[in-house]
């Protein structure tokens, strides 16, 4: 355990903006940091936790202790004949346990490839992507409580998981410190592509190296490259040709088949297609980088804004104003739309003032180009969301953790 006073917060996060801690702490052992705990809670009033720091936007010094967690490790927990739960360290770099889980051929986690940060953000921002939520694989999340000391685990139910926010981002905000987190995944994948592009992308690797449509492999047969057959909406898709987004989407979820589905064994009609997790995993990558900026090139924490979520009727009266409104059915009479497509609207894409700017390439990612202070890039998405509010009168809500 290290404990250290008045530290730059600079490198740890990746914004990359100045801010400093007045104290910082890394731990690899929960034990010490209870004791710790128990022994001094006035050090930790208030308290912050950084795992990478990938979804924190510092717009001052922090008072408090800063805390780094740094428990490491991938063990399994338990298996049964479906599943396998495995416990990661907070302090495990998230793509590091993607990888691990891709590579051994269980499934779950494989469209949440390349998200930056560490294990222990995981459930609390309830990371998701092309589809994916942790919180469909979180099994238990464990930790210590701030200021007793006392070591807890929550069941999922208890996490209370929604879209990118959970108990830990609410309620415990600054009351939890999370060590590790348990993770149920499937011994045979049930693979989710029905995101976006995600489905396109996988097959212009399976084009090129699918040697045999016909077989099913399962997860006994050959573990570590586990195969499922998937029944293709893409059918669905070839049918409806160059309709757009919306009326695929549309199509799909009426005919009931929005949900990935797996065939079992033998043909299954139409076009079958073998894909494997980690073809997943690496279509998952290919995507971000494309159109995601590395945060250790430039200064930035992904999704800037969560999309926001509507009533029908606005998003009726959206649709009919702006008819390529991408819209996604999100609940009873509920629909999400696009905040980055509602900000590109807006003319922000590409937009730079000082070093604090929108990216080129999505206008969901706010970037820090060098020296850009917290609060100019704060004060920026505060313009962002009025001109959102001006021109489409939608509210849109931040994603990010503002310190
Ligand atoms: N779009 C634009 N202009 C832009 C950006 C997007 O028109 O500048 C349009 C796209 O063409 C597309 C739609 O908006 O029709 C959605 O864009 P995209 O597929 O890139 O996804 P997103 O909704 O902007 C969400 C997550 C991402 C996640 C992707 C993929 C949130 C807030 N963001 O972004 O998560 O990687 O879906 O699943 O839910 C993150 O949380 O940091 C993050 C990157």
């Amino acid at each position: 355990m290290r404990l250290r006073e008045n530290i730059s917060l600079r490198a740890y996060h990746t914004f990359g903006t100045e801010a400093k801690a007045r104290y910082f702490l890394e731990f690899t052992d929960s034990a010490e940091l209870a004791d710790l705990l128990r022994e001094n809670p006035r050090l930790f009033d208030p308290v912050l936790v950084l795992g990478s720091g990938s979804n924190l936007l510092f717009t001052r010094d922090f008072p408090g202790m800063v805390i780094r967690p740094a428990v490491t490790g991938i063990t399994v927990e338990k298996e049964d004949d479906h599943h396998v739960w495995l416990r990661a360290g907070a302090g495990v770099v998230w793509d590091d346990f993607v990888r691990y889980a891709v590579e051994a051929g269980w499934g779950g986690v494989e469209n949440l490839s390349l998200i930056p940060g560490r294990v222990g953000a995981v459930p609390v921002q309830n990371i998701g992507a092309y589809g994916r939520e942790a919180a469909s694989v979180i099994s238990s999340v464990t930790g210590v409580a701030v200021p007793s000391g006392e070591v807890r685990e929550y069941g999922a139910a208890e996490c209370r998981f929604g879209y990118r926010t959970s108990i830990f981002k609410e309620e415990l905000r600054e009351r939890f410190i999370i060590t590790s987190v348990v993770f149920r995944l499937d011994r045979v994948p049930e693979l989710v592509l029905e995101y976006g592009d995600l489905r396109n992308e996988v097959e212009i690797k399976d084009e090129a190296g699918n040697e045999n449509e016909n077989e099913v492999k399962t997860g006994d047969e050959e573990r570590d490259k586990v195969k499922v057959k998937i029944k293709a909406e893409v059918e669905i898709k070839k049918e409806i040709g160059d309709e757009g987004q919306n009326d695929v989407e549309a199509k799909i979820s009426s005919t009931n088949r929005f949900d990935h589905q797996v065939a079992g064994p033998g043909p299954v009609g139409g076009h079958n297609i073998d894909i494997t997790v980690t073809d997943v995993r690496e279509a998952v990558i290919r995507i971000r980088r494309r159109k995601l900026p590395d945060p250790s090139m430039l200064g930035n924490a992904g999704s800037f804004f969560k999309n926001p979520v509507v009533g029908a009727s606005t998003a009726a009266r959206l649709r009919a104003a702006y008819p390529a409104i991408p819209v996604y059915p999100s609940g009873e009479g509920l629909v999400k739309l696009s905040a980055g497509w509602l900000i590109d609207q807006c003319g922000w894409k590409g937009f730079r003032k000082g070093d604090a700017g929108v990216h080129r390439d999505h206008a969901l990612v706010l970037i820090n180009y060098g020296s850009a202070t917290g609060k100019e890039i704060f004060k920026l998405s505060e313009e962002i969301c009025r001109s959102v509010q001006e021109r489409f009168g939608v509210d849109l809500e931040r994603e990010v953790i503002v310190v």
